[in-house]
């Protein structure tokens, strides 16, 4: 009776490992990024990541959300994060639009205006594994990320000068994307002036 029970628990699980193997092997899962999400991916993600940043320390924000340090994030966020989460009342950029799952756009609704600071710090110094958000540690210094982070917990809050300095300068995210292609990467963060082209050119 019980040596039963035993067989067919090992039977059972067996099966179930043998069914998920052949669902990858036999080219079942999506693949694409326009494909529909396996079952339960969502879920089992999210629930993978909370789980994981309940166990952190929930560090305090190295800088307080005034507007030089909004301003400050405002460059970094241009420069770093654009490209993929949006600029207030512009429109989505071809990357964003062809990943998955897709980037939230941060200037738009809540965006994480309701998560707490240190749980964004965490995610853009670490990234979301399999998601495409990189984790910027090491290429984007620690008070940096603190500023990028502030300004997108006050996304929805932020002062005309902050808005200025997001849509200041050539950082359309399409030619943001071009202009690290074979060029140096991380430019300094000094806004350019490239939006129009020279007063001298004439008709
Ligand atoms: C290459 C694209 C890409 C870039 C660049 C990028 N992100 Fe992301 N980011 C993503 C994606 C995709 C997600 C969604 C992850 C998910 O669904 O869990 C995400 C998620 C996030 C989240 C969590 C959103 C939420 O609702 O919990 C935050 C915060 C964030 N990014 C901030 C940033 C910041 C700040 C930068 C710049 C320093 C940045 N990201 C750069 C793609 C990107």
């Amino acid at each position: 009776m019980f040596k039963g029970l035993v067989l067919g628990i090992v039977i059972g699980i067996l099966l179930l490992v043998g069914c998920l193997y052949l669902y990858f092997s036999l080219g079942f899962a999506p693949v694409a990024t326009a494909a529909h999400p396996m079952p339960l991916e969502r879920r089992l993600a999210k629930l993978a990541l909370h789980a994981y940043l309940d166990k952190q320390q929930h560090s305090q924000p190295l800088v307080p959300a005034d507007e030089a340090n909004l301003i400050a994030g405002a460059k970094v966020y241009k420069e770093q994060c654009a490209t993929c989460h949006g600029l207030p009342s512009e429109p989505k950029s071809a990357i964003s639009k062809g990943m998955f799952p897709a980037p939230p756009l941060l200037f738009e609704g809540v965006g994480v205006t309701d998560d707490e600071p240190w749980e964004t710090y965490w995610k853009v110094e670490n990234g979301i594994r399999m998601t495409g958000m990189p984790g910027f540690k090491g290429q984007v210094g620690e008070k940096e990320i603190w500023q990028v982070t502030m300004l997108v917990k006050n996304a929805d809050k932020i002062t005309e000068p902050v808005k200025k300095e997001l849509l200041a300068g050539n950082s359309t995210p399409m030619s943001m994307a071009m202009d690290d292609m074979g060029s140096a990467p991380a430019k300094e963060s000094k806004p350019t002036k490239e939006t129009k082209p020279s007063k001298a050119t004439k008709k």
